[in-house]
């Protein structure tokens, strides 16, 4: 894949979502200054352009080949919490008669802190900055749509794909969307999360399977797939 063509306040979005992307002088200052100078002045004023661009496109690269098994042409894919979508971008690039509806909140957090919330307060993107990243990379308006999480009009459909990386059940409570995926879900839909209580999921689906292990992130999550509500 080409590098994925970003301007500075999507590359300081894209850092504030996925912080091993700082390099190790960004993370020294993030040490030395804390998490909110880091989110206000040091992600925006700090950092390289071409060489965020250039490993996100990386990490967005490798992330596609841990589901690319998934995928194939013309599916419906629903994204939650997709962050600036490097990473869907990459779909409708390969696969240009797949659809995707994201849901995403359009807040960021004036702190960005990286654990658990149990209420789900934390926001990292800005919805017209995601929608404009896919434009500048040269994805048609007509394959993808996208919905404000706390705006709550979801849209009605039956996904063949969910995929939510470092997301749901990662950052808050795979919960809170259980009654909406199994209604906009089918037999044969897969859901793909990231999550550090794989075992959980073996009560709320039929077919659980673990496509792949981090053991290098804080949390020690694992990636699956689940399919076949109980
Ligand atoms: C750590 S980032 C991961 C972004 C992206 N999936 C990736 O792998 O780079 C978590 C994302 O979840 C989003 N988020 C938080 N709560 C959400 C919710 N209830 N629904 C959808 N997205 C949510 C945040 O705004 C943020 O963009």
């Amino acid at each position: 894949m080409k590098n994925l063509k970003l301007d500075r306040r999507m590359a300081q979005l894209v850092l504030l979502q996925r912080i091993e992307l700082a390099n190790p002088f960004l993370t020294k200052l993030r040490k030395t200054f804390g998490r909110y100078l880091f989110s206000k002045i040091i992600s925006k004023y700090f950092i390289n352009l071409k060489e965020i661009s250039k490993n996100y496109s990386k990490l967005m690269e490798s992330e596609l080949l841990s589901i690319l098994s998934l995928l194939k042409q013309n599916q419906r894919i629903l994204s939650i919490g997709s962050g600036l979508g490097g990473l869907e971008i990459a779909i409708m690039k390969k696969f240009n008669e797949t659809k995707i509806t994201f849901i995403e909140k359009d807040y960021i957090s004036n702190k960005i802190k990286y654990g658990w919330d149990d209420e789900n307060r934390e926001g990292y993107n800005d919805l017209s900055l995601l929608k404009n990243l896919i434009i500048m990379n040269d994805i048609p308006k007509e394959q993808f749509s996208i919905f404000d999480y706390d705006k709550k009009n979801f849209p009605s459909n039956k996904y063949n794909l969910v995929i939510s990386l470092y997301s749901l059940d990662y950052h808050y409570d795979f919960n809170i969307y259980l009654e909406y995926l199994k209604k906009n879900t089918d037999e044969n839909s897969i859901i793909v999360f990231d999550t550090i209580r794989y075992e959980y999921f073996n009560k709320i689906f039929n077919y659980v399977e673990i496509i792949k292990e981090d053991q290098n992130t804080i949390h020690k999550s694992k990636r699956i797939a689940c399919k076949m509500f109980k």
